[in-house]
């Protein structure tokens, strides 16, 4: 009896983690939700040594954008401005700082 309805609790937890996700959105520093899509789509080729190497390509914070922006339609991942620029903020505040 106590066993059921117990996958049911996971079920209901997803929209709420994602609630949460969204509702940080605006509040933080570095945008939990620019991490979360980073790691969703941006691992498969490259890992975040990338961003450290010594004779990195990007330079500024305009060369992170159209880098960000050109591996994004590279991997097809359909991010709108908004999203785009939350993994822009937070590559730029977890490795770049420019
Ligand atoms: C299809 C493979 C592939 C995927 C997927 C990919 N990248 Fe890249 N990315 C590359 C390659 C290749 C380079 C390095 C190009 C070079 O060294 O000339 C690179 C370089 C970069 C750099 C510049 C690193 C530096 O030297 O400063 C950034 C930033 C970057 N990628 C971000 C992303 C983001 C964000 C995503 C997810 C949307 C992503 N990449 C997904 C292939 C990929």
């Amino acid at each position: 009896m106590r066993a059921r309805g117990h996958g049911r609790v996971i079920m209901h937890a997803v929209p709420i983690v994602l609630a949460l996700a969204a509702a940080s959105r605006a509040a933080a520093e570095e945008p939990p939700y620019g991490k979360l899509l980073h790691d969703t789509e941006c691992l498969t080729c490259h890992t975040p040594a990338q961003y450290t190497r010594a004779k990195r390509l990007v330079n500024s914070l305009d060369e992170l954008r159209k880098r960000v922006a050109y591996c994004r339609d590279d991997v097809g991942a359909e991010w709108d401005a908004a999203e785009t620029e939350d993994v822009v903020r937070y590559l730029n505040t977890r490795y770049y700082r420019f």
